[in-house]
């Protein structure tokens, strides 16, 4: 490949991670998961390794962890603290071993001892006490200097202020600062009590405290630490690393336990399987296993690489994966009156996000899971999707377990629920009366791929439901009439509302009146029709006043048999969706009639000729500065161009924003035209 276009992609990956780790170390509000992140240094270090001629000046690869915040004074770490080398998978780590091996030139023959420890999710601190006495408390930093954080450290129970036993004169003591998960749920309860935003995770939040220039905050936080490692000391503190961890513990500190002595991969790997196991039990998030030779006068001939020791390594569990105890069972009534059963488990990290709930789907996939209340579970999110439960652990079924039971009744409304026999979902078929349903249809209305209106989300439906002033859809443009003023004020007595976010509100309601047809249908909610079937139905109308008329004239026998008879010669559209759309204005056309009175209804028919997006292929990647990235997308569609999410050899234009990801160098493969936001506009005019 040539070298400029490595060049480039080192460039954004060095970008790329600063821009990560200013999130992660300075804000403690990281945008992507561990996986993501290492996936990036990963990359990094690839490119390095196979173009060493193009590494960067100031390359990622050459230091670790983040910049130093300049609130704290510095400190010169005089032995650097290093971060560990990651391993995912048996071989990893046996190739981690074989390393080891090769650098000592010893045999396989040659007993080699580790110490397995759990790896715990916080931050790297270091103490430096002189005859027994706490004097220095410091951050990582960047491995070589780091922030002096003595007041705050000295706030922390477990680290002792002065050591106890028979102590090295210098002793510098190496460890993790973390806040135990029940520390960290007060801590937010209290938090959401103050109205102050809540931690994202217990690291994020031990991380937050220690950087606190007030030390009573950090006082108040409860911290925690184990010490897992030394820095300088003034004489040896044991002849390998068990003695050590022995004698750290007699001096006054907490250790990271379990650990266990491993005298081969097979005990390692157990080691790892079983902490796995009873991690959800623990009161502190660990993302993994370090394994470290137990034999320390090996440490310094295997030496170091840039940023890792080769001593040590560690063995990360599965990223998107957690492992959680199932609390309970909730049943939540969706918009087409479908009861889905939400677990409710203990809150997990995963993947550098607190979860609490996950979906159970439906009444078959709880019994194909075969789960009970109580049960230690697998929780797997992946991306953006409501977290699942994909197993229990069947040997950890405590006795008390309990069996789910699937309500007969709507827990909404109080309504017998049905089992159509051609479909998996138990509904609440109490269509026109059942709150959670109705609530359900309008937060659905409003959601950003209908009608897309800020400031109207679930928690301002419900209220305004609540108040009777949001009954139906139309409800919602009759509030934005003058003739509405008194629910005006109404709304303003409501806690959280004020004159500016009920103006802005009623601002988005009008700018939300005008909606290409196909979104109008779509965002009623009418049951099996979907986003494209939408569109598929409004091309079989001239314009929307002939749907509306059709609609208006459906009683009388002959035309709904040709509205039938139409709508089935679309390809894509079934008698399900023909039915279900009878169905519905059957009982709603006095709704929908009063609701079009209010909107101004764009034909996309119209727009859809003759103008430079219809029907050209188009792919967005990107941040842009003038639209949402949805915004910018129904903007191309309406005027008939055919969105894509994914780059392929048929796509006309890769429209690119900032922070482009992947897609670009596809783009570059296929030789597809790419533009930039700017040109993308000049188009639309
Ligand atoms: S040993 C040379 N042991 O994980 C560094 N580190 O990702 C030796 N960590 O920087 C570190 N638990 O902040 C070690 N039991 C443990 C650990 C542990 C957590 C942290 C530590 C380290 C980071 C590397």
């Amino acid at each position: 490949m040539e070298d400029n276009i490595i060049i480039e992609e080192l460039k954004y990956l060095a970008e790329k991670i600063e821009y990560h780790d200013k999130l992660y170390y300075m804000d403690d509000a990281p945008a992507i998961s561990d996986a993501e992140y290492d996936k990036l240094r990963e990359r990094n270090l690839d490119l390095e390794k196979k173009y060493p001629h193009l590494i960067r000046e100031n390359s990622p690869s050459k230091r670790v962890g983040s910049k130093i915040l300049s609130k704290f004074k510095k400190v010169d770490h005089l032995v650097p603290m290093l971060s560990l080398g990651n391993t995912f998978s048996k071989n990893e780590v046996q190739d981690f071993i074989g390393k080891i091996r090769r650098f000592l030139k010893i045999d396989n023959d040659y007993l080699l001892e580790f110490i397995a420890e759990p790896k715990i999710d916080g931050l790297s601190a270091t103490l430096i006490y002189e005859n027994g006495r706490l004097l220095l408390g410091a951050t990582r930093g960047d491995g070589k200097q780091g922030e002096n954080i003595t007041e705050n450290i000295k706030t922390i129970g477990s680290i002792p202020k002065s050591l106890k036993g028979n102590f090295p004169s210098k002793l510098e003591i190496r460890g993790e600062i973390f806040m135990t998960n029940s520390e960290f749920e007060l801590l937010n309860k209290m938090r959401n009590k103050e109205s102050l935003p809540s931690f994202s995770n217990p690291r994020n939040a031990a991380a937050g405290s220690v950087r606190q220039l007030d030390s009573t905050i950090t006082s108040s936080r409860n911290l925690d630490f184990f010490a897992y490692g030394w820095g300088q000391l003034s004489s040896n503190i044991g002849n390998n690393l068990l003695e050590i961890r022995k004698n750290i513990k007699s001096y006054g500190f907490k250790l990271n336990e379990p650990y266990s002595l491993c005298n081969n991969i097979d005990d390692m790997l157990s080691f790892y399987d079983n902490i796995y196991k009873i991690r959800p039990n623990l009161d502190f998030d660990i993302d993994g296993i370090v394994y470290k030779l137990n034999n320390i006068d090996f440490y310094e001939k295997l030496g170091s690489t840039d940023h890792s020791p080769r001593y040590a390594v560690s063995h990360k569990f599965p990223a998107e994966k957690g492992v959680s105890v199932l609390k309970n069972v909730s049943f939540q009534v969706g918009r087409t009156g479908a009861i889905t059963p939400v677990a409710e488990i203990n809150p997990v990290t995963i993947g550098g996000v607190r979860i609490s709930r996950a979906s159970l789907h439906n009444k078959d996939e709880i019994e194909r899971l075969g789960i009970n209340i109580g049960d230690t579970v697998s929780v797997q999110r992946a991306g953006d999707v409501i977290p699942q439960i994909t197993n229990y652990i069947k040997n950890l079924r405590p006795k008390n377990s309990t069996k789910i039971v699937f309500p007969e009744f709507c827990p909404g409304c109080n309504s017998k629920l049905y089992r159509d026999q051609t479909e998996a979902i138990i509904r609440c078929q109490n269509f026109d009366n059942c709150e959670d349903q109705i609530k359900g249809q309008l937060i659905h209305f409003v959601s950003r791929n209908a009608f897309n209106i800020d400031g109207l989300g679930e928690k301002q439906i419900s209220e305004l439901y609540n108040l009777d002033i949001i009954k139906k859809p139309s409800d919602i443009f009759l509030l934005s009439e003058q003739s509405s003023q008194h629910q005006w004020d109404r709304i303003l007595t409501l806690p959280g509302w004020g004159k500016l976010s009920l103006s802005n509100l009623l601002k988005a309601i009008n700018i939300s009146k005008n909606q290409p047809f196909d979104k109008v249908l779509y965002s009623l909610g009418i049951r099996h029709l979907g986003q494209g079937t939408s569109k598929l139905i409004v091309k079989n109308f001239k314009d929307y006043k002939s749907f509306v008329y059709t609609i208006n004239n459906l009683n009388e026998n002959l035309n709904k048999d040709i509205f039938i008879e139409d709508l089935k010669s679309i390809n894509g559209i079934g008698e399900k969706v023909i039915f279900s759309l009878i169905d519905y204005f059957d009982k709603c056309k006095e709704d929908f009639n009063s609701l079009v009175s209010y909107l101004n209804i764009e034909n996309p028919t119209q727009s859809l000729n003759n103008n430079f997006f219809s029907g050209k292929r188009i792919v967005f990647t990107g941040k842009f500065n003038n639209f949402s990235r949805n915004a910018i997308k129904n903007k191309a569609e309406t005027l008939g161009a055919i969105i894509s999410s994914q780059v392929s050899a048929k796509t006309d234009y890769l429209v690119v924003g900032l922070e482009p990801g992947s897609k670009l160098k596809k783009a570059e493969s296929f030789s597809t035209k790419i533009i930039n936001e700017d040109e993308f506009l000049n188009y639309l005019e």
